[in-house]
């Protein structure tokens, strides 16, 4: 553990806030909004580069809520169709922010660990021998050891064709143009489809499309689209996309919903595990424990694209009991589609719109007016506000209760906005905003909610009843 010093660091000020939360949140039912912290001594440690592992998770952050602001509009087409079934696969937390699936693909089956990520549709690993990673060191993982699938190694791979409509899903439809080689009138065309390059924040991949046999214990789903890519750069795995395009993992196996419950960030690298689960049959049942809120369709005619998102519509933002009175633009998307909130695992912090942010920030830097600002550790983190609570042996932390449409209400526990952040003397919100002032130029959704504050619920696509779902659970 000495050599991660992300996971030990993450690990002490995240048990320690857990251990007092416990008498918080008992607190906190009495006095409604305000939790309590009991603060225990443990271990000094400091490790060298905490500070510069949580910018950059900031900075990722940032940078991939700008990628999902800007998205390209792309295609649907329809769906496919699978007899009902119950899909099960662990989901491990790691130190460089994402949660990762397992997921098996070819015959003989080749495993895979995969990103489970909500915020993106297509899936793709990394392929063959020559797969090549740049900027992929990150804590824990060596950018030579990730695994690949390889190609030749399996019977039932196929390179997808330029006239395959699979093609169309990620090309739109005018890619038919582009397979010249293949004669109009020909049924036979050997064309592959074109290369595929995705963003994704701060990373990027390439490669090509396949079909292939996804393989679970009991069950195959056969022509599954996925990317074998050859290049990419800052990703420390592939990717399971869960988005709402036809692409998508959940669209290409007709699910009627997936669930899952992330497991605490104490537990990253460790092995730990929760399941995630894949329901292709269902029926309106609510499960029960559940509070629901319905995905809200983003129409926007000028980005198609918004549509991959779970859009889920904010109410308020309560900081302790005050209200932040947040324009019912950044709460709603507008009609050019921009403005509201998603849900999406790809994330690791919330992301907030400055204005929105600000309204939240200030209000609790107002309500913890007592402790003193520790601009430096803001400065070095990327987190802000930051307090030094150096002499304190308690302090007073607002609650942060999000209201959804229909009157669910999300009052997260304090581990999942408020953490230690380098020792024990500092606490920062572990929500993130950028500097872009010019809202009207802002595009996208206003607020992105990330992995860490979905830690220890249990969360619900309701895909079939559109509706999301969640619950407070201890994950493990
Ligand atoms: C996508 O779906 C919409 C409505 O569901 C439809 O009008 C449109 O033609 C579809 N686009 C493609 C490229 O299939
Ligand atoms: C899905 O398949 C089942 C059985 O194969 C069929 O009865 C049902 O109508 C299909 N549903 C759709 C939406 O195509
Ligand atoms: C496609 O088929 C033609 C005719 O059969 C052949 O000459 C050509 O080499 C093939 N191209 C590829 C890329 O396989
Ligand atoms: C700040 O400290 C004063 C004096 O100790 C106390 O009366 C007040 O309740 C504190 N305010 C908050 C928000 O904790
Ligand atoms: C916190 O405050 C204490 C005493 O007021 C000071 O000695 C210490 O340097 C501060 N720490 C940080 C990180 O600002
Ligand atoms: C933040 O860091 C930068 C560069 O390290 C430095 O120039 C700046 O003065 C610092 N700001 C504060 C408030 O500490």
């Amino acid at each position: 553990m000495a050599s991660l010093p992300f996971i030990s660091f993450l690990s002490y000020l995240i048990i320690c806030t857990t251990l007092s939360s416990d008498t918080a949140t008992a607190t906190a039912t009495a006095a409604a909004t305000t939790i309590k912290v009991s603060l225990s001594p443990f271990p000094h440690h400091s490790p060298s580069n905490a500070y510069q592992v949580l910018s950059n998770l900031a900075t990722s952050s940032v940078a991939r809520a700008h990628h999902l602001k800007h998205q390209n509009p792309k295609a649907n087409a329809t769906k496919t169709n699978t007899s009902s079934s119950l899909l099960k696969t662990p989901l491990f937390p790691h130190s460089y922010g994402g949660y990762t699936i397992s997921l098996s693909f070819g015959t003989p089956p080749q495993p895979l660990t995969l990103i489970m990520d909500t915020g993106s549709s297509l899936s793709w690993f990394p392929c063959t021998s020559r797969y090549l990673c740049s900027q992929c060191a990150f804590p824990n993982v060596d950018p030579a050891k990730i695994p690949t699938f390889a190609p030749k190694l399996s019977s039932t791979k196929k390179l997808v064709g330029c006239r395959n409509p699979k093609c169309s899903w990620l090309f739109g439809p005018n890619v038919q143009s582009r397979c010249q080689d293949c004669e109009p009138t020909s049924k036979v065309c050997n064309q592959t489809c074109p290369p595929y390059l995705i963003q994704y924040g701060l990373g990027s991949t390439g490669g090509l499309l396949l079909v292939e046999n996804l393989v679970f214990p009991h069950k195959t789903f056969p022509d599954f689209l996925v990317g074998c890519s050859i290049i990419s750069n800052r990703q420390p795995a592939g990717i399971a996309g869960f988005g709402r395009s036809v692409e998508s993992l959940p669209s290409q196996l007709s699910l009627k919903k997936f669930s899952y419950c992330l497991v605490s960030r104490r537990f990253d690298d460790t092995g730990v595990s929760s399941n995630m689960l894949l329901e292709t049959g269902s029926g309106d049942a609510k499960t029960p424990g559940l509070s629901y809120t319905p995905f809200h369709k983003n129409q926007a005619a000028s980005n198609p694209a918004f549509k991959e998102f779970y859009y889920v519509v904010l109410r308020k933002i309560l900081v302790g009991d005050q209200n932040v009175k947040v324009p019912y633009s950044f709460l709603v998307p507008g009609s050019d589609g921009n403005g509201g909130t998603i849900v999406d695992s790809g994330s690791t912090f919330t992301f907030m719109e400055r204005p929105v942010f600000e309204l939240v920030s200030n209000e609790l830097e107002k309500q913890m007016g007592n402790y003193s600002r520790a601009l430096e550790v803001e400065n070095m983190s990327g987190l802000a506000p930051c307090f030094n609570i150096s002499g304190y042996k308690s302090i007073e932390v607002p609650e942060l209760t999000f209201h959804f449409k229909g009157g669910a209400k999300m009052a997260l526990p304090l581990t999942n906005y408020f953490s230690f952040v380098g020792d024990d003397k500092v606490v920062c919100l572990m929500v993130v905003t950028d500097n872009v002032v010019n809202q009207g130029l802002h595009g996208g959704p206003a607020i992105i909610l990330g992995s860490f504050q979905q830690q220890d619920y249990q969360i619900e696509f309701d895909l079939a009843n559109d509706r999301f779902g969640f619950a407070k659970k201890r994950c493990v």
